[in-house]
């Protein structure tokens, strides 16, 4: 069955390694999985409660339809500041109560120039997405460090295992997703 993945990239860079990241993983997909990117979490308003009222703003409702309609989520992202990218952080916040992340498997990438990974973005990424209750099962998290070596300027993983690491992890997302739609 088919397994539609919103994927969502934490950096706004152009020539962010997130984001090329994320396309590379797209074309390492299993068959039978299909994403689509969302490009516009930069037109998120500022989160606010007093905007959180009836349908919400247009970016709001067409990033929470986006959410409805995948079977599954893929983030990835650097840390900025020891934490969570802001204008990431502002689109979870949309969907607290709305619930649309609820028991959506999750996989989480963050990839980092530093040895360490990203290890602090994951770690507060993976409070904010169980507090909405998504799913992100063992084996759907992956901390790349070291980021500026792996890939080429074409943006492709050049390094063997970060492929292979990739690979697993969205085939635990896939899995996932396949268990969900069984029930
Ligand atoms: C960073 N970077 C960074 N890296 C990290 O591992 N932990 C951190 O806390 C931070 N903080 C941070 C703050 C600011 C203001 C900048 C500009 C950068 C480095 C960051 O990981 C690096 O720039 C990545 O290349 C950003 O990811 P993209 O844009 O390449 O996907």
């Amino acid at each position: 069955k088919e397994c539609n993945i919103l994927a969502i990239s934490g950096s706004l860079r152009r020539s962010s390694s997130n984001k090329a990241l994320m396309k590379a993983a797209i074309l390492l997909a299993p068959i039978h999985m299909n994403f689509t990117v969302y490009e516009e979490l930069n037109s998120l308003p500022h989160f606010n409660p007093d905007l959180d009222v009836e349908e919400g703003p247009i970016a709001v409702q067409d990033f929470r339809g986006k959410l409805r309609a995948a079977d599954g989520l893929l983030i990835c992202t650097p840390e900025y500041g020891n934490g969570v990218p802001g204008v990431l952080k502002n689109a979870l916040d949309w969907v607290v109560s709305s619930a649309e992340l609820m028991n959506k498997p999750a996989a989480i990438i963050t990839a980092s120039p530093s040895p360490r990974g990203g290890d602090k973005a994951m770690e507060s990424l993976l409070l904010t997405l169980n507090m909405i209750h998504a799913e992100v099962s063992e084996g759907a998290t992956l901390m790349i460090p070291h980021i500026g070596l792996k890939l080429n300027a074409q943006g492709e993983i050049t390094d063997e295992d970060t492929k292979q690491a990739v690979q697993a992890l969205l085939r635990k997302l896939h899995t996932t997703c396949e268990e969900k739609q069984a029930l």
